[in-house]
């Protein structure tokens, strides 16, 4: 492996508001986990860190709504988290958490050295303050009206209704989450990290000694890159995170995103007191496992600051990859549109490999994938239960059957197809590994698949059940070389399904092999003999499936009920603004549909002062001769419109529902027309 003697994995901290879904599962600590695997089965020198991200607005915001502290929030989460990551078999060296002590220290450490280097530029800028809770507000902590879609509850970094992103200052009509005032603009003063100064560097770097990087990877640099890097602030005005250690800067921590890569830092720490050992000498390859919403952070912004730093190491490689979606939508922790994994261990008990390998086998390398529940059963049924499953059993069960579970040696029977079929084991290994070492786990899982595929493919055409009767000698050639392949597959399982391999290894009674020793035709030497046959996967029926897609089911129909809250009040106006308003209750003489549409009526309204014609979207909720005769609210000073060719001189007024359903606004008795509203 080129000139390095050792490996330090990264996997990105989540963060602890929320729990881990398969979408975490399947872009990073699924990948990763079987990498560190394989390396450790090579018996190489790797270490994979991990932790909980612990700081950011999201975390205040949800303290907040609870009406608890933000340490109870990543308390709750980064328990559950550790706690299930552990559960599922991902094989971390240290779990840490950025809350923790040496995570103060080791990020206040960082900054410090950064400053005192000269290594940020300070600059005063323009920041929304809530005059009521007398606190400068992150950008989630307003509210306004979207300026591209006129969404009234957009945020002030992103509108989640048209997806843009903003800065707090585009919003019309901001309102502080805090207090609900309308916030005043103050100026702050903050460090940030020149990232044009480093641009010459990372262009070199990146585009030009890492062009094997994925191209999903590479790309998105490059567009960076080739917008030109502008310089970004590494601390925030708020009061949960690592507070920026210099003078006169109270009130102030360290940005999110600052002191979180840090953590990988902190937590090799915590690990070994050999930490240096792995992030400072140029033998050791840094590997980076993230989703692809962290590759700017990843690539440009860490490197610059562990190369502004200067006695650190850069990443090798940064295997990121795309999102995975549920059901055909994108996965969301505030949708509750996800599979969570600490129930997923709970539903579906002692079935980590199924998850395993289907989020292994759609991992969303290149694009972005669908996760489905159909494709999850099938897997299970079709391939781990039909294929692996039934394979290693029937290798199990004849040798008991016909040898006491005992190896027969291979006897002097023996033809070209089994000579074959033993020499494509170490054909197979070739390319799992091959696919491993360049990040490409859907390959290199389907390989080790195909291992499975081989020997059963290689039972159902020898037919040794049937040949028993007639050919005893050959028939122990047969079990041996399936016996082999059962056993290199026990051990090639183990990076990817490790609770399997590790059932299939004890059946076997194998243990201690190495990668090293895959490819052998002599792991199980005639006379070693093997325990009862178990079995390893079992068929996921119907109804189980049913109910998690029943599941999914009511979380549509709680987010569709949720999504249907009262809109927000308006802003205030002034009763002179009020009196401008001219309403009047009118009568409807005439009514017919607007030719050619589905919502319009054309009315003929007596409003007391004339007769006049109103163009009005109501035809979805009334019919046309139901309404001559009702007495209405109209809006008589509305400028006129010109509405599909129809002049429109005034405005029915409508109570509208969340469903958009409309009805009249009525007098609650009959009054003469034109008598005024207000
Ligand atoms: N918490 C971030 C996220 O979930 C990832 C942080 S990765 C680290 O997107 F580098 F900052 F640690
Ligand atoms: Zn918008």
């Amino acid at each position: 492996m080129d000139n390095f003697k050792r490996t330090l994995i990264t996997t990105a901290l989540p963060y602890a508001n929320g729990p881990v879904h398969i979408g975490h599962l399947a872009g990073v600590y699924v990948p990763a986990d079987i990498y560190v695997r394989y390396l450790r089965l090579k018996g190489e020198d790797a270490i994979m860190i991990g932790g909980s991200d612990e700081h950011g607005v999201p975390i205040t915001l949800k303290a907040k709504n609870e009406g608890v502290t933000p340490q109870d929030i990543v308390d709750r989460y980064h328990g559950i988290i550790k706690k299930s990551f552990e559960d599922f078999g991902i094989t971390f060296d240290v779990y840490s958490r950025t809350t923790a002590e040496t995570h103060y220290k080791t990020a206040s450490d960082f900054f410090k050295t950064l400053y005192d280097k000269g290594e940020f530029v300070e600059k005063e800028s323009d920041q929304y303050y809530d005059e009521e809770a007398k606190q400068f507000l992150a950008d989630r902590y307003i509210t306004g009206t979207c300026p591209h879609c006129g969404n009234e509850g957009a945020y002030g970094d992103q509108c989640e209704s048209c997806g843009t992103s903003l800065n707090a200052t585009d919003l019309k009509n901001p309102v502080s989450v805090i207090s609900g005032s309308t916030p005043t603009i103050k100026k702050t003063k903050h460090w940030y990290l020149p990232l044009d100064k480093h641009e010459p560097f990372l262009k070199q770097w990146i585009l030009e000694d890492h062009k094997e990087w994925k191209a999903n990877v590479y790309g998105q640099c490059k567009s960076w890159i080739d917008l030109g890097l502008q310089p970004r602030a590494v601390s925030r005005d708020l009061n949960w995170g690592v507070p920026v250690p210099v003078e006169g800067a109270d009130g102030k921590v360290l940005y999110v995103w600052f002191d979180a890569p840090i953590g990988y830092i902190s937590a090799t720490k915590e690990l070994t007191p050999e930490w240096e050992k792995y992030w400072k000498s140029e033998d050791t390859r840094m590997l980076h496992f993230i989703g692809k919403d962290n590759i700017v952070f990843h690539c440009i912004v860490f490197p610059a600051m562990l190369k502004a730093e200067g006695s650190y190491i850069l990443p090798e490689n940064v295997p990121a990859n795309e999102f995975l979606n549920l059901e055909g939508d994108k996965i969301s922790t505030s949708r509750n549109w996800a599979v969570w994994l600490h129930e997923y261990l709970e539903e579906f008990k002692d079935q980590q490999d199924v998850l395993r390998y289907t989020l292994a086998a759609n991992a969303p390398e290149t694009k972005d994938n669908d996760f489905t529940w159909k494709d999850f059963q099938a897997r299970n049924n079709n391939e781990l239960v039909a294929i692996l499953g039934n394979f290693v059993n029937r290798s199990v069960v004849l040798t008991h059957k016909y040898y006491n579970g005992k190896i027969p040696a291979m006897s002097a029977v023996v033809e070209d197809f089994d000579t074959e079929s033993l020499n494509e084991i170490a054909a197979i290994v070739a390319k799992v590994q091959t696919a491993l070492d360049q990040f490409r786990f859907r390959e290199a899982i389907k390989e080790m698949m195909n291992l499975a595929r081989l020997g059963n493919k290689y039972l159902a055409d020898t037919e040794p059940w049937k040949l028993i009767k007639t050919d005893e000698e050959r028939v122990k050639t047969i079990m041996y070389v399936s016996l082999q392949i059962t056993a290199n597959l026990a051990v090639l399982m183990e990076p990817f399904i490790p609770f399997s391999a590790a059932k299939l290894q004890k059946m076997l009674n194998l243990e201690g092999c190495t990668w090293d020793d895959l490819g052998r035709t002599d792991l199980l030497p005639a006379g070693h003999e093997v325990n009862k046959p178990e079995l390893l996967f079992a068929k996921i029926e119907d109804e189980t499936i049913q109910k998690q897609l029943d599941k999914l089911e009511a979380t549509k129909t709680a987010n569709e009920v949720a999504a249907k809250t009262v809109t927000p009040a308006k802003e205030n106006i002034s009763f002179e603004d009020f009196t401008k308003m001219d309403v009047r209750i009118g009568t409807i003489l005439e009514a017919e549909k607007v030719a050619k549409t589905k919502k319009l009526l054309k009315l003929l309204v007596d409003t007391g002062i004339d007769q006049r014609t109103v163009v009005s979207g109501i035809a979805e909720f009334y019919n046309p001769e139901d309404i001559v005769g009702k007495q209405v609210s109209i809006l008589v000073n509305l400028a006129p419109r010109k509405i599909r060719g129809i002049e429109s001189q005034g405005m029915i007024l409508m109570a509208e529902d969340a469903d958009g359903r409309l009805v009249f606004i009525q007098p609650s008795e009959e009054v003469k027309p034109g008598s005024e509203v207000r």
